[in-house]
């Protein structure tokens, strides 16, 4: 038996970092909205009964890989809450991957929840509800947003959510510098350059995000706390968010914690034209659209 989910990547419209908390995460406003580039995730029963094995290149050990965490931390909680479950059978995950890696698209979270997913089709749904939730949550912040809807305004650390309706399908190019910062790096980045520069931070509260997300997009008040600072780190990445707003795009940013940055446009032939553009350019891109829901499991072969 194989089964197969997309595990679509997401953006940030708006990404505000409040202050720092004593269980070391900062508090955060987010409107996340998921994107159509993809990877592919795929769960399989082979092997020993009870083993869970990853197919492919990955660049860390086993037991720090995402997935593997993901799967683990499902079993143990499928042991818990259905004491008497048979046992599981030998499990063999695989992962395509698309979403570049460290790029604030959230790829790797993505990948786990679409593999909580696999998992909850296969096994079936605990009897009480939230398990998935909890289990995301102790993999990474932003990995209960994939197991949501295409468009959540996020609080808390990230696991607060709060379903927006979701954008039509905008057209929207990624360009992906080659720079990587980790997450844990960008956040100490924020607290350091409003230290260092006295810089108070701009403030939207849930109320004006969600009045501000219902106007035209070219005006959004949105920002990202994490742009400056990184702009400050990577130069060369001002060029990229001018060039981008040049494009003609109703509204760019960069997303996360960086590097990736976006640009949403009104027309299908305004958003090539940018991508041909900034191709020529040198910088890796993707070109694509906005997405209204994640994707469902799909069984193939035996
Ligand atoms: O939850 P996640 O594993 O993605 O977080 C990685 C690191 O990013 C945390 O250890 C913390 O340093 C930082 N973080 C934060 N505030 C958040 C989310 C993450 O400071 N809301």
């Amino acid at each position: 038996m194989t089964l197969t989910i997309e595990a679509p990547a997401k953006i940030n419209l708006h990404l505000q970092v409040g202050k720092l908390r004593s269980d070391g995460y900062h508090d955060l406003l987010s409107l996340m909205h998921l994107v159509d580039l993809s990877d592919r995730v795929s769960l399989r029963t082979e092997g020993k009964r009870g083993t869970v094995e990853l197919e492919g290149d990955f660049d860390c050990l086993k037991k720090d890989n995402l997935l593997y965490k993901a799967a683990s931390a499902y079993l143990r909680e499928r042991q818990k809450r259905i004491p008497n479950a048979p046992p599981a059978p030998g499990l063999t995950i695989s992962c395509l991957k698309r979403i570049p890696a460290g790029g604030g698209l959230g790829g790797g979270s993505s990948d786990a929840a679409a593999l909580l997913k696999l998992l909850e089709r296969f096994f079936g749904a605990f009897p009480e509800r939230g398990g998935l939730d909890e289990i995301a949550l102790s993999l990474g912040s932003d990995v209960p947003f994939f197991l949501h809807t295409g468009a959540e305004i996020a609080q808390g650390r990230g696991e607060v959510l709060e379903p927006v309706e979701p954008l039509p399908a905008y057209p929207l190019v990624l360009v992906f510098p080659s720079w990587r910062i980790s997450t844990p790096d960008a956040y100490a980045a924020i607290d350091r350059f409003r230290l260092e520069k006295a810089d108070h931070p701009r403030f939207l509260s849930p109320g004006q995000l969600r009045e501000a997300y219902r106007r035209p997009v070219a005006q959004w008040p949105f920002f990202n706390d994490f742009t400056s600072p990184v702009l400050l780190q990577f130069p060369e990445s001002r060029d990229l968010l001018l060039r981008l707003q040049d494009q003609e795009a109703l509204y760019s940013q960069m997303s996360g914690s960086g590097s990736t940055f976006f640009g949403l446009f009104g027309e299908e032939k305004t958003a090539l034209w940018a991508f041909e553009r900034l191709k020529s350019m040198g910088y890796r891109c993707h070109l694509g659209k906005m997405l209204a829901r994640p994707y469902d499991p799909v069984y193939n072969g035996r």
